[in-house]
């Protein structure tokens, strides 16, 4: 079985990596040819553990290629897989199918024989359908099936959640159609894995419900840790207690700055715009998009309030860029709100990340002081504040922040460290929640 995906982003690289892996002779195809001469020339384009490896790995045994030409690709394929990017479309909040569309059409004069276009991208319900129109429009003799089967990875563990994943979904709608899928994900389903057949629109909102359930119990731990902080309860606590109940769990009570990153803001948005323009009420979607982002402005004010005074020419360490650890991807990362507001109101801002570094530079301003190490970061610095929790930062003792800092104040929006280890050091130490 051959395979093209169409999109060689987070999604698309790691997707045709691990179908590799499956055995399946897989095509990437980007149309960013500074993107594919990358991957040919044997690095990547993003930082996510154990892809490389993966790439390099599949790539010798001939099985994964990567193209800018999307025809060739495509002729030889019996499934399509359509990856790009769908941003937040300027202006609305809706999703920007254009990129969808544009290799929809793109693809449909291609096709040669039986095959099914399966959309990975997070889609709008509905998108699957008017996807087909585009193609049967653009090659009314295509022969194609057309699937929806969301990507459910998480950057910094993409490949143990493509290979392992908590379930499958398919929309699909034909017997042929879900034949395809089952052969291509037979391996996951010998490690019996849940796949999940469904329609069309079932599929593409179980990703969007999916998201934005995630999205409300991080901010619901939001909130209930800002309602610690003034009743004098604990939020760490308060998340052990209630993740004990079956059906709760543990997963995703962790409190902090707000939730970031290329998913949750985007999906959320495009949900409540769904939502609004079938007349639907999801309140408690929208509810929450105005609170995280209230709350990803607020940190900024922490900072101020842990200093006592003014920010204005205070040197101040910023440990950690990125959305989340183990992923150099800076979308809509908590970092840029805090960053953006401290230097506005003139902090000398030193900053480090582990591996965001480059994707960090063109995003904030340009009085930001960008550092070797995460003790360069520190020194001379009157304030810390930890954004991201790399395991580098983890390992930081109060005498690692003693040796470097001229100041004492730590404001720490992960809660990593002991509160009263670092208080019995002499910090003037400040989490979240507690
Ligand atoms: N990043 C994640 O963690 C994640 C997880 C699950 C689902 N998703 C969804 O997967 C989709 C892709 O996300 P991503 O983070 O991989 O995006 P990305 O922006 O990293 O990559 C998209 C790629 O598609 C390419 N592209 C756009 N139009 C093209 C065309 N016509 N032909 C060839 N290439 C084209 C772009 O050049 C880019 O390299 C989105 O819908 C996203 O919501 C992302």
């Amino acid at each position: 079985m051959k395979i093209a995906v169409i999109g060689t982003g987070y999604v698309g690289l790691v997707s045709g990596a691990c179908f590799s892996e499956f055995g399946f002779d897989v095509t990437c195809v980007d149309k960013d040819a500074a993107k594919i001469e990358t991957i040919n020339g044997g690095l990547m384009p993003i930082y996510e553990p154990g892809l490389a490896e993966l790439v390099a790995r599949n790539v010798d045994a001939g099985r994964l290629h990567f193209k800018t030409d999307l025809g060739q690709a495509v002729t030889h394929a019996d499934a399509v897989f359509i990856a790009v990017g769908t941003p937040t479309r300027r202006g609305d909040g809706h999703a920007d199918l254009s990129f969808v569309y544009a290799a929809a059409e793109e693809l449909a004069g291609h096709l040669s024989g039986y095959t099914v276009i399966v959309t990975k991208s997070t889609v709008p319900v509905g998108t699957g359908r008017n996807v087909a129109n585009v193609v049967a429009k653009a090659n009314p003799d295509a022969d194609f099936d057309m699937i929806s089967n969301p990507e459910f990875l998480r950057e910094g563990a993409a490949i143990s959640d493509f290979m392992r994943p908590d379930r499958v979904i398919v929309g699909a709608e034909t017997d042929a159609a879900r034949d395809v899928m089952r052969a291509l994900y037979r391996p996951l389903f010998l490690i019996e894995t849940p796949i999940l057949f469904t329609n069309l629109e079932t599929s593409e909102l179980i990703k969007y419900a999916s998201n934005a359930f995630l999205a409300v119990k991080v901010s619901y731990i939001n909130q209930m840790a800002d309602l610690c902080e003034v009743v004098g309860a604990d939020v760490h606590d308060v998340a052990k207690g209630m993740g004990l109940d079956k059906r709760i769990g543990d997963k995703f009570l962790h409190p902090g700055p707000g939730y970031g990153g290329s998913c949750f803001p985007k999906d959320t948005l495009a949900l409540v715009k769904t939502a609004e323009m079938h007349g639907s009420d999801v309140s408690i979607v929208d509810a929450v998009i105005k609170f995280n982002q209230d709350r990803k402005s607020r940190m900024s004010a922490r900072v101020t309030e842990a200093l006592g005074e003014s920010v204005e020419g205070a040197s101040i360490a910023i440990l950690g860029l990125a959305f989340k650890p183990e992923t150099d991807d800076m979308r809509d990362s908590p970092s840029l709100d805090i960053i953006s507001s401290l230097s506005m109101a003139g902090a000398k801002l030193r900053v480090y990340d582990p591996k965001a570094m480059e994707e960090a530079k063109p995003l904030l301003p340009r009085e930001v002081v960008f550092c070797e190490s995460a003790t360069d970061c520190l020194r001379g610095t009157r304030a810390a504040v930890l954004v991201t929790e790399w395991n580098e930062f983890r390992a930081l003792t109060p005498a690692h922040f003693a040796a470097e800092m001229a100041g004492n104040v730590l404001v720490d929006l992960r809660n990593v460290y002991d509160p009263l280890v670092m208080q019995e050091a002499g910090f003037h130490y400040f989490s979240i929640g507690r």
